[in-house]
């Protein structure tokens, strides 16, 4: 049992797909979510600039005294969880790691497409980390670098939103399985849905890490046994749309801090 929180990290309001469903799955833990909306989009920086605000993220996150820490986003998962993991003693979980362990327990997804931002895309990292332990699978890659900001916009469920969906997917066919490769886009969950049909798996990033963080919790004997349900939220700037667009996705009112990292 280790009652401490968890740690969960983003460029902005992307990592809340992830902390809805942490807490469907995990109700009694808590959660202390930091979005560095000061610095957001991640997507379109440097791999240098995206480590060194993962490194200002964990260690605000050291300090709050976690058990671990999610990072929350695509992009800086792909461009600073192996260095990162390699400088800290706290457990580090990433969006990839989860998700393509689910991928490779099923048989039936062979053709994959991976959306997520410019940065993550240009890293290669999930045909990597997929091909690495299956080499037969075919994986189609598409940066989407306007879908962010329209999320932080919350212009997710409207035409433009379509256009830009329908723009951003027309080249990726015949898949069994489209990776929501930005924690971002499950906001585009309905849009992308309608553009796909019915036959194409889409992956929520924030369910596999669900899965996997109660696993490794159960077996490490670090669930939190106490009915605690909370959740804090960090904000580097609270000049943004975050609350209005959180708040419809968790279903619930919510209160923003001030912080800086
Ligand atoms: N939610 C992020 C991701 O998963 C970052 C989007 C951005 O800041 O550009 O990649």
């Amino acid at each position: 049992m280790d009652s401490r929180p968890i740690g969960m990290f983003d460029s902005g309001v992307g990592g809340m797909t992830v902390l809805k469903e942490v807490k469907k799955k995990l109700p009694n833990e808590k959660i202390i979510y930091l979005g560095d909306t000061k610095r957001f989009p991640y997507g379109s920086k440097s791999k240098e600039t995206i480590i060194e605000l993962t490194k200002r993220g964990i260690e605000f996150f050291i300090k709050k005294d976690v058990k671990a820490i999610i990072i929350a986003c695509g992009t800086a998962t792909s461009q600073a969880i192996d260095t990162v993991s390699k400088m800290y003693n706290i457990p580090i979980i990433g969006i990839i790691e989860p998700t393509v362990n689910y991928i490779l327990k099923q048989k039936n997804i062979k053709n994959i497409g991976v959306i997520a931002t410019a940065g993550t895309i240009r890293s290669n990292g999930w045909e990597k980390a997929l091909k690495e332990r299956n080499s037969e699978l075919n994986i189609i890659n598409k940066a989407c670098p306007l879908l962010a900001p329209m999320a932080e916009e919350g212009w997710t469920n409207n035409e433009v939103a379509s256009l830009a969906v329908k723009e951003y997917l027309k080249d990726i066919n015949n898949i069994d399985a489209l990776i929501l490769g930005c924690t971002h886009y499950p906001l585009f969950e309905d849009v992308i849905k309608k553009e796909l049909g019915d036959t194409v798996e889409i992956i929520n990033t924030g369910k596999m890490i669900a899965d996997f963080i109660k696993e490794l919790f159960e077996k490490e004997n670090m669930l939190n046994l106490d009915n605690n349900n909370l959740y804090e939220i960090y904000l580097t700037d609270i000049e943004c749309n975050f609350v209005n667009v959180a708040k419809k996705l968790i279903n619930e009112e919510l209160s923003v801090n001030k912080t800086e990292i």
